[in-house]
């Protein structure tokens, strides 16, 4: 098991390529789920597992799973991976590197010739980002049975496309029903997008769980009226209003000590320089591993909502659309991610993750866990977004240990 060691400039050649996919002139990229660059990355992938003898299954909400198979055809396969999506100014790892680096391991299995007892399956998960559909992480929320194909299929993006209707024009509908998939467990590597790792000198982090996160869309409305000639007292402007609420998430959010929260969409109509806004659409997005927390944040917005409305004459609507609770990984395959990380020599931390992931969703259904690796500057979300090639490789130098790990005591609990 030790001797099998993944190729770091064939990792980092895959990560490379697939980011001119999307890429943008400062060195990230955008690819925004079930767009034509997501079909272009996900063609990509098909034709890459294919070449290594996998087959590849897609589900009607089009994940993907590339399969190879075990000495046991009646287990459910174990499986890594992570997402092709990006945010529109994303870098070139978040999600890459954990379907890359899974598809490395997988490769370094076929060139060795080693027989897995289960069988080994690399997922792309449709729609982790929730940039164009919200929430985020839909797919693998439909896998695990938290929301149905039917809600998938009617988000909506901003111009009013519907997620169902891009997967069919992308042609990544698959025919296998969403959740009818088994998985023995599921491996999820990622770079941590946070500070921690890099700050301490650790190569990798052992998470033990996702924090709590809720997604919140606000519309707020007044009257559409003349910048010049309407007088301050007979205003109903919109936008004054929103701003208010802004500063009040990101005051309640600095208030306790763990919890983030972020303004990151507005939409102010009708947006010319001289009508004041009689409408403006925001998101929040609120985070804590204590859900408690989130729930006296959740108020206090209401309140000054609430508040604001009433004392500037507008209409104030804050709606819920995505809450998450905290998800703990299973016990097994954080053990075996900690022995994968101490055979390949390798430091460790444990710790949550502070953003969401596909693994949180999966981890309701199938035992799942996380690796992380650091990167510079805790930067992530952001075209400038970096780990080393060597960073990459220990991360899914790791990932491959941890698969082979669970492997082998899944064969020891079920007999070879
Ligand atoms: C996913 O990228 C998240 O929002 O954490
Ligand atoms: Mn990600
Ligand atoms: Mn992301």
């Amino acid at each position: 098991m030790k001797n099998l060691t993944i190729d770091p400039e064939r990792l980092w050649g895959d990560l490379m390529e697939t980011a001119r996919i999307g890429a943008t002139a400062k060195g990230g990229i955008c690819r925004l789920t079930l767009t034509d660059l997501d079909r272009q990355v996900r063609d990509w992938f098909r034709t890459q597992a294919e070449a290594l003898g996998c087959t590849v299954a897609i589900d009607d909400m089009g994940n993907m799973f590339a399969r190879r198979e075990g000495t046991r055809t009646d287990v459910p396969p174990i499986a890594f991976g992570s997402h092709l999506d990006t945010q529109p100014t994303g870098g070139k790892f978040d999600g890459a590197l954990g379907v890359l680096a899974a598809l490395e391991a997988m490769r370094t299995l076929v060139r060795a010739g080693y027989e897995t007892f289960a069988p080994i399956e690399v997922v792309n998960w449709t729609n982790e980002e929730g940039a164009r559909f919200a929430p985020a992480m839909l797919a693998s929320g439909v896998f695990a049975g938290v929301f149905t194909r039917e809600h998938a299929a009617a988000r909506a993006d901003r111009d009013g496309a519907k997620f169902g209707d891009a997967l069919d024009e992308i042609g990544y509908r698959g025919p296998q029903a969403c959740g009818a998939h088994p998985l023995s467990a599921f491996f999820e590597l990622h770079i941590e997008q946070g500070p921690y790792l890099e700050a301490e000198g650790k190569d990798i982090g052992v998470v033990t769980g996702v924090q709590a996160m809720r997604w919140y869309e606000v519309t707020v409305t007044g009257q559409d009226s003349h910048a010049g000639t309407t007088p301050m007292p007979r205003r109903r402007d919109a936008l004054v209003g929103a701003v208010r609420l802004v500063a009040v998430v990101d005051a309640a959010a600095r208030a306790h000590a763990n919890a983030v929260g972020t303004v990151g969409r507005m939409e102010v109509k009708p947006g010319s320089p001289n009508v004041i806004p009689g409408e403006v659409f925001f998101t929040i997005d609120l985070r804590c591993p204590d859900p408690a927390v989130l729930d006296e944040i959740e108020r206090d917005i209401a309140e000054n909502a609430a508040h604001t409305g009433q004392s500037l004459g507008l209409d104030i609507v804050v709606k819920t659309i995505w809450t998450q609770p905290p998800q703990p990984f299973h016990p097994d395959c954080i053990a075996a991610v900690r022995t994968a990380a101490e055979v390949s020599g390798y430091s460790t931390r444990d710790m949550i993750s502070r953003a969401g992931h596909d693994a949180a969703y999966v981890a309701r259904v199938v035992p799942a866990s996380m690796i992380f690796v650091p990167c510079k500057d805790g930067i992530s979300h952001n075209e400038a977004e970096y780990s080393s090639k060597e960073q990459c490789a220990a991360g899914a130098q790791v990932l491959l240990q941890a698969v082979l790990e669970f492997d082998r005591r899944l064969a020891e609990r079920l007999g070879r």
